[in-house]
């Protein structure tokens, strides 16, 4: 699709291993195109199939969320052929840079919480993230929370799911973000106040709880 007419490329944002994210403008939108490339080193079948597998299952989140009020992308194109997505480009910009760059910390608990409470909606539309990375989250100039990055995302996830997503956060505010040392609390304090369907979210916690122990345990 890159290539075509209805794209006109704008920059490249990440140029990662599984997929190469590029912005630019998609039928007068401003838009987001990300290619999945497969990986050398595997096997070429396998490797298609987990391609494939994660193509499919961000396209198939971001349409089930598509009328929530969830602040995520909205989908625009799908092309399994060249395992493409064209999604709507959203404003923020990656919590990683804000949480690297900011000494504010009543702003950063605020912050925190605002994603406690989006990761527990998520988790009560019946979605997990899979990789609930300070990448992953956005922060627009309101700081309010985006969410982006379903490609490892399940639709209705066991709560050990969704107990990894907190878990995953988790790890990533103690290895890239140690200045923030009690950002966690404020993500839990969040997800406790976030919507009351979907699967109990005490259990949910608890299982968090679970999973850091065993981690912690055998490192
Ligand atoms: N819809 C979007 N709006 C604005 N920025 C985006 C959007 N999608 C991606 N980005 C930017 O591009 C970066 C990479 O995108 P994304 O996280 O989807 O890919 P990835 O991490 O390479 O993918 P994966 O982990 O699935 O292999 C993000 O961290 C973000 O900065
Ligand atoms: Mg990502």
């Amino acid at each position: 699709m890159e290539g075509t007419s209805q794209w006109v490329t704008d920059e490249i944002l990440h140029d990662g291993a599984e997929a190469r994210t590029i912005a630019g403008i998609w039928i007068g939108t401003n838009a987001v195109m990300k290619i999945r490339r497969p990986k050398g080193y595997r096997h070429p079948s396998l490797d298609s199939s987990l391609t494939k597998r994660r193509l499919f299952a961000e396209a198939r989140i971001l349409v089930h969320l598509s009328n929530s009020e969830m602040p995520i992308p909205e989908l625009l194109d799908f092309d399994e052929k060249t395992a493409t997505l064209v999604m709507t480009r959203l404003s923020g910009v990656p919590l990683f840079n804000i949480l690297r760059e900011s000494t504010d910390f009543e702003r950063v608990s605020k912050l925190m919480y605002s994603c406690g409470k989006m990761i527990r909606n998520l988790h009560s539309l019946g979605v997990s993230h899979g990789d609930l990375t300070t990448h992953n989250l956005l922060c627009d100039n309101h700081d309010s929370i985006q969410i982006i990055d379903f490609g490892l995302g399940r639709l209705a996830p066991e709560i050990e799911a969704l107990g990894q997503d907190l878990q995953v956060l988790s790890e990533c505010l103690s290895a890239s973000h140690p200045s923030h040392s009690n950002a966690m609390d404020y993500v839990l304090n969040g997800y406790k106040d976030g919507n009351e369907d979907g699967l109990d979210k005490n259990e949910i916690i608890t299982r968090f709880e679970e999973i850091r122990g065993r981690v912690r345990y055998h490192g």
